[in-house]
């Protein structure tokens, strides 16, 4: 019998065992090998020593209960290592499930986040306790990263609230609940507000539990809602993949479809097969492709990005306690917004009183729609609205040690706005702009502080988009830089930083991606497979409905200023074959996007789309036009990751993580690829297989595609993208 190394037994003089999830070698508890081996030992122990046993609490002595799969063992197994994996999540089920069918009450006292691993210990006991610690969180995410809970999640949550709940509650969104909302919804049955009250209510259950009775189903347990032998059920069975395919629009996600596989199929067995089978659709999951795209992003990548990888050092943190949001409209009212519910004071300033009040109209409407669905609580909702002040006064700005200016976009405005209030303000107050478009350098001339001016680019709708693109002027200085990274961090957003260029590097990439779909309808391509190639390489929006939203004339603004600028260079303007059809929508036939009531679709009144116009058909779609399927959905994504590289190259980007978190969570780059530069890391052959494969394109369908040198030369010497 090994020794227990990441689990310490503790037990009491009335025979309950604790057992302490503790791993001695890491801030957090993960299934690494280590926890492996002292599941295994416990599960010996448990059962050599039964008779002085009357029942087990699992509790942990970290912050979290358990943060779940060992992330880092995972995005190294290869296809060579299968039967390992298989092994090793087999290993630590069994050992559980010996646990849970020794015949003692078994709790789980949760006394932080319990996600993925975590909550699947939490599921192998018969009694679950929650603690309603701040950020507890309780789920089964897996299927964003790719993978499915392959510790006896799917086996578990199905039997415990049958098929349907267990996919659509737990297992397919991988939704992360606050213990309030894990209680209502079924995942643990009870919440505890203090730890010494979760205990206690542990102890409860078992003296209200004897082992002697075994009131638990520990054999099969009966499947709520019934199994797919039942002909009720059997009959809905074939709207699983249908929904399924609707939510992934067609793109390849391989963990939904594994996931319905291993319930439906898990569904029809007993426990153990059914364990074996879960094991193995995720054994195939983890040593495949996409699994480790998602997990370099949404782990690696985000956790690096975070923690401040592009964060100057050495910089003390300041926490800003009160900001000036300049100009109350569709922006400045979500950055207000966001900024109240950090905690931050607010003074919301417009050029009347009357639209600052309108800008923090849209908090108080955002708060009603929080209360009433149970997010939060009145009393937390008036003291978020108490914290923003709206006014037209410069003078109310007194004490602000931020500012973040989200006037109309224009740079005489926005120089006259930084001018009135730059002497109200704290004197070293951290002044940012939320342009989109303008130069930062050309911005901070209109400031007195230069050095501490800098590009705060939040995506619409603010309180939903996760990312700020951090622009760095040239005379941006360090602490400038470290104050605005901190400032994103409090408001619970992730700042991705990038030096000041046309476009910066978002606004740049995705025009790539939208000119790329127009060019084709003006190749003849049905404006239907435009659309659905977009979806199918599993962009969130599609392309045409996308150039509607940002309007027709935004390209053709930015193309003009563009050309001005290479020319004046001294360089020359090259253009893209999207330019022609964008004129033609525009002169020809009036249509400039979903603004002006027509575009590449129709509008009705309310400007709701009501299909693709017809117009496109007769006017561009040619018989004769070639471009095959797969062809349409790897310019979309080549065109863009060509120009993620190409911003690397010139130093826009300065981080691998920065442009693969970028290009997701900004742009909706597709999630599957892990982002723009791991697209090209993951791809078939790797950057020399993406550097084949740009050649082709780029012989067929333009020099656009001709590879950037950055990229000729990782390939050539067989390295990838990475910041490491
Ligand atoms: P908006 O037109 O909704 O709001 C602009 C607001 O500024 C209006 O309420 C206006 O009354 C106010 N304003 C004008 N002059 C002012 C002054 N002297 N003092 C105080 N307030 C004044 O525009 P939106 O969409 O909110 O954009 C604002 C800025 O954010 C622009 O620079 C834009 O490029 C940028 N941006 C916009 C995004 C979008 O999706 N709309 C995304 C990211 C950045």
């Amino acid at each position: 019998m090994s020794e227990p190394t990441t689990i310490r037994w503790e037990q009491d003089e009335t025979g309950v065992v604790t057992l302490v999830l503790d791993d001695p070698n890491q801030s957090a508890n993960t299934m690494n090998q280590a926890f492996k081996a002292s599941i295994t030992a416990i599960a010996d122990r448990v059962e050599a020593e039964q008779d002085s046993i009357r029942g087990i609490v699992f509790t942990s002595a970290k912050k979290t209960f358990f943060a779940g799969g060992d992330l880092k063992e995972m995005i190294q197994a290869g296809p060579d290592d299968a039967q390992f994996v298989f092994e090793a999540g087999m290993g630590i089920k069994r050992a559980l499930r010996r646990i849970e069918t020794i015949g003692k009450p078994v709790v789980a006292a949760i006394n932080g986040a319990a996600l993925g691993g975590g909550y699947e210990i939490a599921l192998a006991c018969h009694h679950r306790i929650a603690l309603d610690a701040p950020g507890s969180k309780i789920g089964l995410p897996e299927v964003t990263l790719g993978l499915l809970p392959a510790g006896g999640g799917v086996t578990r949550t199905v039997r415990l609230m049958g098929i349907a709940d267990a996919l659509l509650k737990v297992l397919l969104q991988g939704t992360q609940y606050s213990p309030a909302r894990a209680l209502e919804n079924g995942l643990v049955h009870e919440v505890a507000t203090t730890e010494k009250e979760m205990l206690a209510k542990a102890r409860a259950f078992i003296d209200a539990n004897p082992a002697s009775q075994q009131p638990w189903d520990v054999k099969g347990y009966k499947i709520p809602g019934g199994t797919p032998s039942n002909p009720k059920f059997a009959a809905n069975l074939p709207a699983f993949p249908a929904n399924l395919r609707k939510q992934t629009a067609g793109a390849p996600y391989p963990a939904p479809r594994n996931i319905l596989a291993a319930a439906v199929e898990g569904s029809q067995v007993d426990f153990e097969t059914a364990q074996v089978i879960e094991a193995r659709y995720f054994t195939e999951l983890v040593t495949g492709a996409i699994a480790k795209n998602m997990m370099q992003a949404f782990f690696f990548d985000l956790q690096a990005v975070n923690a401040g990888r592009s964060r100057p050092q050495g910089v003390e943190p300041r926490p800003v306690r009160k900001v000036a949001v300049l100009g109350a409209g569709m922006m400045g009212a979500g950055i207000a917004y966001s900024c109240a519910r950090a905690g931050m004071d607010v003074v919301l300033k417009d050029v009347t009183a009357e639209a600052a009040a309108k800008g923090k109209g849209y908090s108080e409407n955002l708060c009603a729609k929080a209360v009433s669905r149970g997010r939060t609580t009145q009393e937390k909702a008036d003291a978020l609205l108490a914290r923003i002040t709206p006014t037209a006064e410069a003078a109310d700005l007194a004490g602000c040690d931020a500012v973040i200016e989200a006037v109309f976009e224009d740079t005489a405005l926005k120089h006259k706005v930084f001018q009135e209030i730059q002497d109200v303000v704290e004197p070293d107050a951290l002044l940012c702009s939320n342009t989109s478009t303008l130069p930062i350098t050309v911005l901070a001339e209109g400031v007195s502080r230069p050095d501490d001016f800098i590009g705060l680019h939040f995506f619409s709708p603010v309180d939903k988009m996760p990312l700020v693109e951090i622009i760095k002027g040239e005379r941006t200085g360090d602490e400038a830089l470290a104050r605005a990274f901190d400032l994103v961090r409090q408001i619970n957003k992730t700042p991705i930083v990038v030096n000041d260029s046309r476009g910066f590097f978002t606004s740049r990439v995705i025009g790539q991606f939208i000119n790329e779909g127009v060019a084709m309808v003006g190749e003849g391509v049905d404006p239907v497979s435009v659309e659905q190639a977009a979806a199918q390489a599993g962009y969130p929006a599609k392309v045409l409905s996308l150039m509607d939203e940002l309007t027709l004339t935004l390209p053709r603004k930015i193309r003009n200023e563009t050309k001005r600028a290479v020319e004046e260079a001294g360089g020359t303007w090259a253009g893209h074959p999207s330019d022609t059809v964008i004129d033609r929508m525009v002169d020809e036939f009036g249509r400039t996007g979903r603004s002006g009531g027509a575009g590449f679709y129709d509008y009705d009144e309310d400007g709701r789309r009501t299909g693709l116009w017809p117009g496109l058909r007769e006017h561009f779609t040619r018989e004769d036009a070639d471009v095959p399927f797969d062809d349409m959905k790897e310019r979309m994504l080549f065109s863009e990751a060509l120009d993620t590289v190409r911003c690397l190259e010139e130093n826009v980007l300065t981080s691998v993580a920065d442009a693969n978190i970028g290009s997701i969570m900004g742009i909706g780059f597709p999630a599957w690829t892990g982002g723009a530069l791991q697209y090209i890391n993951g791809y078939e052959g790797g950057p020399a297989g993406f550097l084949a494969r740009a050649r082709e394109l780029a012989e067929r369908y333009g020099e656009r595609f001709q590879p950037p040198a950055l990229l000729v030369e990782k390939a050539e010497r067989g390295e990838v993208f990475t910041d490491a």
